[in-house]
Order: C-alpha cells, then sequence, then structure tokens
C-alpha cells in the first residue's frame, strides 16, 4: 500500500465524480481506523460517495479493506456453514426459528447478531428475554460442531473500520447510501466466516428500502460483493409493509418464535421460514432435505432447546410477563386494511422494546401482540392488539402511534401483496 494519499486528495476525487483507486480505498479505511484519517475528512467522503457512488469494483474493495481492518473467522466444522441476515424489520423473528431448523437439516449456522436501534428489533435483544442466555460464545466453531447453530453477538474485532464508519453516517444524514450499506452488511458477514448467505431484502414501510427498485439494487449490489468475495450468496425480496406474523417486541417474539418451533405459530412466520430454509439448505447442498417435515418432526425444536441450554439459558423457564397490557379495540366496522409494519414498531420501541441509543437498556416484557392482524374482519368495539409495557406512562404515546398504522376499510379496498416478492440468485 502506497504512503503518500492525502484524504483531501481522495474527497477531491470522488467529490468531481471520479473513480476511487484500490490503493486509495485501502488506504483510507486503513487510516480512518487507526485514527490518521479524521472524522470530518470521512465524512465529507461518505456524502461524496452518497451523492456519486461507487462502482462494482470500487464498493467490492470497499468491502475488502472493511473486512481488512479486524479478523476474519474461519469456522472449522465439519458441515456447510450457511448464515442468514435480513435488512431488518418489524416483528421479524425468524433468525430464531430457522438457525435450529436449518441446523436440525444438517447444516452449521452461525449467527452473529446485533441489537436493536429505533423501531427494529434486535435478535440479541429478543433472546435476551429467556432467563439466563447469553449472546457471549466463547468457541463459535465448538457450538456449531456441538449443536449446529449459534446465535451470538459480532465481536468489536469483526470489520471494526466498519462499526467506526457506521456510527458517523449515523449522524451525517449518509446511511441511505446502497454502497454503503451493502459494503457494510457484506464486510461484517464475510468477516463472520460462512461459505454461503441468504439474503433477506425487506421492502416497504419497516424497512430501509421503501420500494421493490431499491431493494432489488440493494440486492444485486450485495450478490456482487458476495461473489467477488467466494461466498455463495442468494437474495430473497420480501414484504415488509405489515409485521411479520402476531408479535413485535421481545419476550412475545420469543413465545411466537416457539410456537412455530412446536409446530403451530402464524401462516406467513413459517412461509418465509421455509422459503429461506430452502435457500439456505440449497446453497448448502442439501436440497434433498425437506425442511418443513424436519420442522414438523419436532427436531429444529430439540435443536433451539440445546442451542439455548448451551448459552446458558432455560429453554422451559416462564419468559417475562409484563406489569401493564392496555387492550386496543376497532374503533370501525369492516377489514383490517393496513396494519402499517412502521407504525407498530414504533409503538413496540416507545413501550420499552427499543432503544433510542446505543447502550440503552430495553425490557424484555415490552410490545404489541395483535389479535387481528391485516386482511381480518373486525367489529367496532373488538380487541384488536395488546399493549404490553412495565412502564404505564409509556402507554399514550405508544398507542397513538399504533393507531397511525390502522385503518379500517371495506372488504374491496384491502391490498394484499405477496410475502416474498422476488428472489434474485
Ligand atoms: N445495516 C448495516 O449493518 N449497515 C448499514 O449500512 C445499514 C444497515
Amino acid at each position: 500500500m502506497s504512503r503518500f494519499h492525502s484524504a483531501v486528495d481522495i474527497i477531491r476525487t470522488k467529490r468531481d465524480g471520479g473513480r476511487l483507486s484500490d490503493d486509495q480505498i485501502d488506504w483510507v479505511i486503513d487510516a480512518y481506523t487507526r485514527g490518521e484519517v479524521a472524522p470530518e475528512q470521512m465524512s465529507a467522503l461518505a456524502m461524496a460517495i452518497f451523492l456519486r457512488g461507487m462502482d462494482a469494483g470500487e464498493i467490492s474493495r470497499w468491502t475488502a479493506a472493511m473486512i481488512a481492518s479486524g479478523e476474519k473467522l474461519t469456522l472449522d466444522v465439519d458441515r456447510p456453514t450457511v448464515d442468514k441476515h435480513s435488512t431488518g424489520g418489524v416483528g421479524d423473528k425468524i433468525t430464531l426459528i430457522l438457525a435450529p431448523l436449518v441446523a436440525a437439516c444438517g447444516a452449521a449456522v452461525p449467527q452473529l447478531s446485533g441489537r436493536g436501534l429505533g423501531h427494529t428489533g434486535g435478535t440479541l435483544d429478543k433472546l435476551e428475554a429467556i432467563p439466563g442466555w447469553s449472546g457471549d460464545v466463547p468457541d463459535l466453531a465448538a457450538q456449531l460442531r456441538e449443536v449446529g447453530a449459534v446465535v451470538a453477538a459480532a465481536s468489536d474485532r469483526l470489520a471494526p473500520a466498519d462499526r467506526k464508519l457506521y456510527a458517523l453516517r449515523d449522524v451525517t444524514a449518509t446511511v441511505e447510501s446502497i454502497p454503503l450499506i451493502a459494503s457494510s452488511i457484506m464486510s461484517k458477514k464475510i468477516a463472520s466466516g460462512p461459505e454461503s448467505l441468504v439474503l433477506d431484502v425487506k421492502v416497504g414501510s419497516g424497512a430501509f428500502m421503501k420500494t421493490t427498485e431499491q431493494a432489488r439494487e440493494l440486492a444485486r449490489t450485495m450478490l456482487a460483493i458476495g461473489q467477488a468475495h467466494g461466498v455463495a450468496t442468494t437474495a430473497v425480496l420480501t414484504d415488509m409493509s405489515t409485521p411479520l406474523g402476531r408479535t413485535a417486541g421481545n419476550a412475545v417474539e420469543v413465545a411466537e418464535a416457539v410456537e412455530v418451533l412446536q409446530g403451530g405459530g402464524p401462516q406467513d412466520v413459517v412461509e418465509l421460514t421455509l422459503v429461506l430454509a430452502r435457500e439456505m439448505l440449497r446453497l448448502a447442498g442439501l436440497d434433498d432435505v425437506d425442511p418443513a417435515a424436519v420442522l414438523a418432526s419436532g427436531q429444529a425444536y430439540e435443536v433451539w432447546a440445546r442451542m439455548i441450554r448451551a448459552q446458558g439459558g432455560d429453554p422451559e423457564a416462564p419468559l417475562p410477563r409484563p406489569k401493564h397490557v392496555e387492550v386496543v379495540t376497532a374503533e370501525a366496522d369492516g377489514v383490517l386494511a393496513e396494519v402499517d409494519a412502521l407504525a407498530v414498531g414504533v409503538a413496540a420501541w416507545r413501550l420499552g422494546a427499543g432503544r433510542a441509543a446505543p447502550g440503552d437498556a430495553v425490557q424484555s416484557a415490552a410490545g404489541v401482540k395483535l389479535l387481528a392482524v391485516r386482511g381480518e374482519t373486525v367489529s367496532a368495539g373488538q380487541p384488536i392488539a395488546e399493549l404490553h409495557t412495565d412502564t404505564p406512562e409509556l402507554v399514550p404515546a405508544a398507542r397513538e402511534a399504533f393507531l397511525d398504522g390502522i385503518r379500517i376499510a371495506a372488504e374491496a379496498d384491502v391490498e394484499r401483496p405477496p410475502l416474498v416478492l422476488d428472489v434474485l440468485r
């Protein structure tokens, strides 16, 4: 790597619509990670990238440089490793079911997950509702060999450049850039060492990407990065205009995931889990295994119980219950034409299920339980949701957010987009 770069020249190149060389990218990411490039310079570069974009070669190199800023895991296991990443949604408890299910089908599933910020929940926050469970796993490969699945907190040593850059983007209005989002997600996933990866790219009000076109472009960009780095990748575009299943929050989502693992649960959660499981098994070379049969057999629940115990949790222990439950009723007769994902996510967050700033505590028992979902007929006064919290003062603001996302209409008015919008391979 040349030592004679200047951050100002690199910013100017991108500001004027030029292409960054491999050497410039390697230098600027490394120098920023070490504190040699100042945050104000990286902010200016992020904004130049936001406005001017990067081509496929630049994006791939940018991702490689972020991976090289930290350690890359080697997962020494005797089965194919396959991971899943969701770009984030409301009620998205799929990882809780999918990891043990795909492990029960014969693959190893390393799920390095994060905490929630804002209206989308975090997988670690949900699992921490289980008494005793911890996301700190000292030896991922050992748990993969013994159990087949692990859901753990991503170490600070994976792609530290991304951690630093993401915090900067968050406060400089440069999050919503496809090259920056794609390289951010893929650097962390590739550094965690799986052989293959399935991306669940969410589309709709509760997601980062509000339109199918934007989501498709993000998916294509991530697929190209996966390909360039030797990680077989598939992207599934899925609807996030309404929450997945009937719960959004922490303990309520764990309970719903367990229902699915025990053969019940909402149909949309089961459908999406099976679509993603089939893609993961295809990439792992296990496409002769039928995940629906494995789910029905109870083997996925057995792996779940072993996975929870391996991480200090008690899968049989009662989950935390809220100190206060507020019931919301329908204001008119008709069909629930809209149960908006963003509104439900914001309501769960305001009840205490999510955090406003990194490091805030979350309430395990907080969340929203939908008693009726989009497309169902309701009558005036019928309970349609429960708002769960330990802090009743939080209810009015949560109730307002929730009701903003509810629309009751005549049957003819109801639109039901398909759950799976596209699959890109
Ligand atoms: N999630 C990430 O990890 N990075 C982004 O840039 C956006 C979402």
